[in-house]
């Protein structure tokens, strides 16, 4: 295993649509799965995206613990707002609803940066496991917002797109100027 050097925002590969993976069993893609999830540890980050590793296909690894969930959310809500840490190869997104939730995110591509995002607060995801097992979730919350975060870099879009207020695109260390919410791990 291996930990991985990040590609930061102006490199290409964060640029690029990502490509399919076509044999999700091949040795070559369970290494680069082990060494995207060291990667993440390693940086303390919520999740990564293959392009950020300088890889061109659709792999993403994620986590989205208990402690990052609403605390005011039912047992029922807590279980769609957590992830223990995932693998998806080839993940798709459906949106379930119209409703819109803004949160802080972070990038490890983007270094230092928060951006105040406001995205579809309720998703399906599909993808295949390194087991090559599929894995189909609904996602509310920070899950949800991690796993689209993470799928945007396959489209090769990083969060400051998504933005509609750059004036909310900030230093992480002034985060604390914004009563809103605490920021969120880099993914
Ligand atoms: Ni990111």
């Amino acid at each position: 295993m291996a930990i991985l050097k990040i590609a930061r925002m102006g490199h290409p590969v964060l640029a690029t649509p990502a490509r399919i993976v076509e044999d999700p069993s091949a040795p070559e893609i369970r290494r680069l799965i082990k060494d995207m999830v060291e990667t993440m540890m390693d940086a303390n980050g919520a999740g990564l995206a293959a392009p950020q590793v300088h890889v061109p296909l659709r792999v993403v690894v994620f986590q989205a613990p208990e402690e990052r969930s609403d605390p005011g959310q039912s047992e029922e809500e807590r279980f769609d707002h957590t992830a223990p840490q995932t693998v998806l190869i080839n993940p798709q997104i459906e949106v379930l609803g119209p409703e819109i939730e803004g949160g802080w995110e972070g990038c490890l591509s983007v270094p230092g940066l928060r951006g105040w995002v406001e995205r579809p607060a309720h998703i399906r995801y599909r993808g295949l496991g390194l087991d090559g097992e599929t894995i189909e979730r609904v996602a509310r919350g920070f899950h949800a917002r991690v796993v689209q975060h993470e799928c945007d870099h396959l489209e090769g879009r990083l969060y400051p797109s998504r933005m509609t207020d750059l004036s909310r695109l900030i230093f992480e260390s002034e985060i604390r100027h914004f009563h809103s919410r605490e920021g969120q791990a880099a993914s």
